[in-house]
């Protein structure tokens, strides 16, 4: 079970985007620990999002680690431009990445954290040798392409698996949880031994209510790993 500090960070793809600067300012100011940033192509996934330019627009509007998830074929040809853009951690799909590793390597020399996610059907040993090159391990609790989908609790004993891997081959690396999360499951996922929390369409969920539905969030995953939140990278 996790121990550390849980981090939750809000997809934007549910916010508002006309308003997107100043969804974001609220989401930061109710102390979410990053933004996560959601590129679709069309082809990886069958729903396409946003790119480099709009990457480059949230750097500039928050000082909160952006967190880019690359839901695309061929990630290879642009980590560098979203490196560039301001990502602090790049993570890319191991379905989409023939050579996961030298791209991998390529985002930790451009200086940004390299992370890896797994589609619900990917098995975890797809990415075993990869644990010693990445800061943060992604699984995907839905099938990308789409916020405000039903979080998959079958996946709960991947994640459990998946913190042990961590455990034993990379301490230091985050294993992130993105898709279905809200304040009723949350819990259970920390209990698995996740850490880091993308949350969509339960932070931005139409209402005025962001502060109040990252509190919620924040207390239901607490619940179970105590409220240490000394490394977040918002402590408010
Ligand atoms: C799904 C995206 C997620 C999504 C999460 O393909 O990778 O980040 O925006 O949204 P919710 O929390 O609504 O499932
Ligand atoms: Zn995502």
């Amino acid at each position: 079970m996790t121990t550390g500090p849980i981090w939750i960070g809000p997809s934007i793809l549910s916010s508002d985007l006309l308003r997107l600067g100043e969804q974001i300012a609220v989401a930061e100011r109710a102390g979410v620990d990053f933004i996560h940033f959601d590129v679709m192509d069309g082809r990886f996934v069958p729903n396409i999002t946003f790119g480099i330019p709009v990457a480059r627009a949230v750097r500039e509007a928050t000082r909160l680690p952006l967190d880019v998830h690359l839901m695309i074929v061929e990630p290879e040809k642009y980590v560098r431009e979203f490196v560039e853009a301001g990502a602090d951690t790049v993570t890319i799909q191991v379905e989409a990445a023939v050579h996961a590793h030298r791209t991998l390597a390529d985002i930790h020399e451009m200086g940004a954290i390299p992370g890896v996610a797994l589609n619900p059907g990917t098995p975890l040993s797809a990415v075993t040798e990869l644990m010693p090159f990445i800061g943060n391990l992604l699984i995907m609790t839905v099938d990308p392409g789409f916020g405000g989908q039903t979080f998959i609790p079958a996946m709960l004993d991947k994640v459990r698996r998946a913190r042990d891997l961590i455990d034993e081959r990379n301490p230091n690396c985050r294993l992130e949880i993105d898709g279905g999360i809200k304040a009723s499951n949350i819990g259970r996922v920390v209990a698995a031994g996740a850490d880091t929390f993308v949350a969509g369409s339960s932070i931005f969920d139409g209402t005025n209510q962001i502060a109040e539905n990252v509190t919620a969030l924040r207390r239901a995953a607490s619940v179970l790993a105590g409220s240490d939140r000394t490394d977040s990278p918002n402590p408010g």
